[in-house]
């Protein structure tokens, strides 16, 4: 068995700077949406830790759908080709959706579920991510809340894996280039 501490490089943000930014982030979020009903589309699984956290963070009275798209599969790379695993229940048209992610990365993941939610005619599409790294964009994309732009790195922990793991991890830590590099 691997010994955790020696596959983490650093912690990178704390469980209490997420905390803070996402009871930040709720408060634009419900000024936005006030007296509206909230769809939020949590992405499946890099998503859970963000979404269970900022909808109890929430005022507004939400509801909760989920996709799950794979781009990454056991890689550090993006390979762009992004597929969909699990779609959402329910129709989203005529709804205000809030697409809630992990991170941003090359952003490939994040283009291609804008264009796909977005032929569903919703009344409006905005994201939401914890996460995001601006040295990696391959795409241009409107992010209206954004919580932490952060150098380009790997990095795991709240939801984010490398291979599955890591993502019960309670902060974002940068993984030991040991670790992925073989
Ligand atoms: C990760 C992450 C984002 C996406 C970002 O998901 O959770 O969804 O990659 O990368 P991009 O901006 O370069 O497209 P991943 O495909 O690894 O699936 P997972 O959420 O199940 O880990
Ligand atoms: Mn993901
Ligand atoms: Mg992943």
């Amino acid at each position: 068995e691997k010994d955790l501490g020696a596959d983490l490089e650093s912690v990178l943000i704390t469980k209490e700077e997420i905390d803070a930014k996402l009871a930040e982030l709720a408060v634009k979020i419900d000024a936005e949406y006030a007296g509206k009903d909230l769809l939020l589309v949590g992405v499946l699984k890099g998503a859970v830790m963000v979404m269970a956290d900022l909808a109890r963070a929430l005022s507004s009275r939400v509801t909760m759908d989920w996709m799950a798209v794979s781009s990454y599969g056991e890689g550090t790379q993006s390979s762009g080709v992004v597929r969909i695993l699990k779609d959402l229940d329910a129709d989203i048209k005529g709804r205000h959706v809030l697409i809630v992610e992990d991170i941003i990365d090359s952003g490939l993941t994040l283009s291609w579920l804008l264009s796909n939610l977005g032929s569903r005619e919703p009344a409006s599409l905005r994201v939401c991510t914890l996460l995001r790294k601006p040295d990696a964009a391959k795409v241009d994309i409107e992010v209206e809340w954004v919580g932490f732009d952060i150098p380009n790195e790997f990095v795991v922990g709240y939801g984010l894996d490398y291979a599955e793991k890591y993502r019960n991890l309670p902060f974002v830590g940068t993984l030991a280039p040991h670790v992925y590099s073989g």
